[in-house]
């Protein structure tokens, strides 16, 4: 009777678990692939521009680098400012609240006092569409 209540009880937190036995294969659902998504049309972001953009819970800026389309994070990392509405020079963007810049392709800050990267996304231009790949 004690070993009936000890196999169900090992079932139960089985069940509950989110470990895997070292011999469960992984399967397919389990394994990590990014999510692709929509985030407007290429023809929305001129050259030298940024546009806005929410989807998929995220807030973005999607900038059109001569031709070149990159995404980072719409938010400051320093503050308040929203970096579509900054200003645009070449690959650097200058936050419109306290004038930090960061470099476009990467996110690295580039000028004070902006001290943390902002996040960028991979980036996938097809069928006139910009899409980005989210974890
Ligand atoms: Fe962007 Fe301060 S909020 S530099």
């Amino acid at each position: 009777m004690i070993l009936i209540g000890f196999f169900y009880a090992e079932q139960c937190s089985v069940e509950n678990s989110t470990r895997r036995h070292p011999l469960q294969q992984e399967t397919p659902q389990e394994t990590e692939v990014p999510t692709r998504v929509e985030l407007c049309k290429a023809d929305q972001v001129a050259a030298g521009t940024a546009l806005r953009v929410e989807a998929a819970g995220l807030t973005v800026a999607v900038f059109n680098v001569d031709g070149q389309f990159y995404v980072t994070d719409d938010a400051c990392t320093h503050g308040p400012g929203s970096l579509s509405e900054g200003y645009i020079d070449g690959d650097v963007v200058e936050c419109n609240f306290h004038n930090g810049q960061f470099d476009i392709r990467t996110g690295e800050v580039v000028s004070p006092p902006c001290m943390i990267p902002v996040k960028t996304y991979p980036t996938v231009v097809e069928g006139g569409a910009v899409f980005i790949e989210v974890d």
